[in-house]
C-alpha cells in the first residue's frame, strides 16, 4: 500500500474516473483535517496469488484514531494508506488462484490499505460475504465482530446465567459483545457515558457511566459476588478495579489501552499498564495467588480462526441476532468527518467509508 508516483488530488464532486483508484492518505501526527487527504492514484492489479476488490465498504476504526495521535501499539510510518478492514466484490484473480472468482463478495482485514476504491490481497487473506448482507454491516462484523467474538467465545469458557463486565458498550466492539454475551445467556453490566445508557439498554445490559466517580461501589452494588469476565479497553489503573471484580476463576481481558492523558507519540506508555499487569498475575496465577482468577492481552489477527468466527458472525447478523448499528456512511473525501467523529465520541455505531 505504498505511496504511487502518480498520485494527485482528487478530484471535486465528479470524482475520479471509475477506472482510476481514489485512495486515502494519513500524512502525520495531528488533526484529521490536517492529516487525512483523498488522492487519485492508478488502480493496483491483483499479482500472481492475489485478487483485486473494488471496496463496497471499508472500517474506520479507533484504531486509525490512535494512529493519528502516534498512540498506536504498532505505530504506522508516515505518510501510508490506513484501513483495518473491508468488505467488496472480486473483479480480477491473479494467475496462481484457485477458489475465487471475479464477483465473489469478500471480507478482509489487511489493517492497513483499506480505504481505497480498489485493494490488491493476497487471495488467502479472504473471507467470503453473504450476498444479503448490508455491506456497511459486514464490515462492521470484521475487526469490531471478531474481536468481540473470539474474546468472548475464545479467551473466556463462560456458561449462561454467568456475568461479565462489559467497557463501553456503546462503541462499535461493546455494543457487538453485548450482544453476544445477551445472545449467550449472559447478565451484562456495561459502562459508556450517560447520554447512551438508553441504546445499552436496548442492547439488553445494565448501565453504569464511566465518568461516576463511585463507579467501582456501583459495580459491588449490582454484583457483591463480583463478575466472571471483565473487557477493558481502556487499560491504567481502571485494570485494577476490573481485576478485584473478578469472581474467583473469572478473566480479565484488556485489548487495548485507550486511557487519556498521553501526548502523541508516547505510543507505547498507554501499554505498560496493561504488559505489566499480565505478566505479574500470570506469575500469580501460577503460584496459586489469584483465587483461579486470570488476565489476557487480546489482539485480532487474520488467519483460519478469523474466518470460521467471521463466518459465524455472518449468520448471526443475517438471523438477526446481531445488528451492528451504522453510525455514519461517508465518501472517501469525507473520510477526515468520520475520523473526526470518532476522535470526539459523538456518535454510536460503526463509521464506514463507500468508496
Ligand atoms: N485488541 C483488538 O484486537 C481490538 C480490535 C478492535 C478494537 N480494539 C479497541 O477497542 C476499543 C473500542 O473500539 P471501538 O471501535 O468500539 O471504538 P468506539 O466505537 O469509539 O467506542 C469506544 C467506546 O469506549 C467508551 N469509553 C470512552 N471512555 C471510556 C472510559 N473511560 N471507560 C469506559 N468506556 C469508555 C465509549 O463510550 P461513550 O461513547 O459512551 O463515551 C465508547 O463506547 C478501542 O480502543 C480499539 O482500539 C481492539
Amino acid at each position: 500500500m505504498s505511496a504511487a508516483p502518480a498520485e494527485r488530488p482528487a478530484a471535486g464532486a465528479s470524482g475520479p474516473s471509475p477506472a482510476a483508484n481514489a485512495l486515502v492518505r494519513m500524512t502525520g501526527s495531528g488533526t484529521p483535517e490536517e492529516h487525512i487527504h483523498t488522492v487519485e492514484g492508478p488502480r493496483p492489479t491483483a499479482g500472481k496469488d492475489g485478487v483485486l476488490v473494488a471496496v463496497e465498504a471499508a472500517g474506520v476504526s479507533f484504531a486509525e484514531v490512535q494512529m493519528l495521535q502516534h498512540l498506536h501499539p504498532f505505530p504506522p510510518r508516515f505518510p501510508f494508506v490506513p484501513g483495518y478492514d473491508l468488505v467488496g466484490r472480486i473483479v480480477e484473480v491473479g494467475p496462481g488462484v484457485t477458489g475465487w472468482k471475479t464477483g465473489d463478495r469478500v471480507a478482509a482485514m489487511p489493517r492497513q490499505g483499506a480505504w481505497q476504491r480498489f485493494v490488491a490481497l493476497p487471495a488467502k487473506t479472504l473471507t467470503a460475504v453473504p450476498g444479503e448482507l448490508d455491506a456497511a454491516v459486514a464490515v462492521a462484523l470484521v475487526a469490531n465482530g471478531v474481536t468481540a467474538y473470539q474474546m468472548l467465545h475464545r479467551r473466556t469458557r463462560l456458561r449462561p446465567g454467568q456475568s461479565v463486565l462489559v467497557h463501553g458498550a456503546s462503541g462499535g466492539v461493546g455494543a457487538l459483545l453485548t450482544q453476544l454475551a445477551v445472545h449467550h445467556g449472559l447478565r451484562v453490566i456495561a459502562t459508556a457515558s450517560a447520554a447512551k445508557h438508553d441504546a445499552v439498554r436496548r442492547l439488553g445490559a445494565e448501565p453504569l457511566d464511566y465518568r461516576t466517580p463511585g463507579l467501582a461501589d456501583q459495580l459491588r452494588a449490582l454484583a457483591p459476588g463480583g463478575v466472571d469476565a471483565v473487557f477493558d479497553h481502556i487499560g491504567g489503573r481502571g485494570l485494577d478495579v476490573g481485576w478485584a471484580m473478578l469472581a474467583r476463576g473469572g478473566t480479565l481481558v484488556s485489548f487495548d489501552s485507550s486511557v487519556a492523558g498521553f501526548r502523541p507519540g508516547q505510543w507505547f506508555r498507554p501499554h505498560v499498564p496493561a504488559l505489566r499487569r499480565t505478566a505479574t498475575r500470570f506469575v500469580a496465577r501460577h503460584l496459586g495467588l489469584t483465587r483461579g482468577r486470570r488476565m489476557s492481552m487480546y489482539y485480532v489477527k487474520p488467519g483460519p480462526g478469523f474466518s470460521a468466527d467471521y463466518t459465524e458472525l455472518c449468520r448471526l447478523a443475517v438471523e438477526g441476532v446481531l445488528t451492528p448499528r451504522i453510525a455514519g456512511r461517508h465518501s472517501l473525501e469525507h473520510t477526515a468527518r468520520a475520523v473526526r467523529a470518532l476522535l470526539d465520541g459523538t456518535s454510536i455505531g460503526k463509521h464506514v467509508l463507500t468508496p
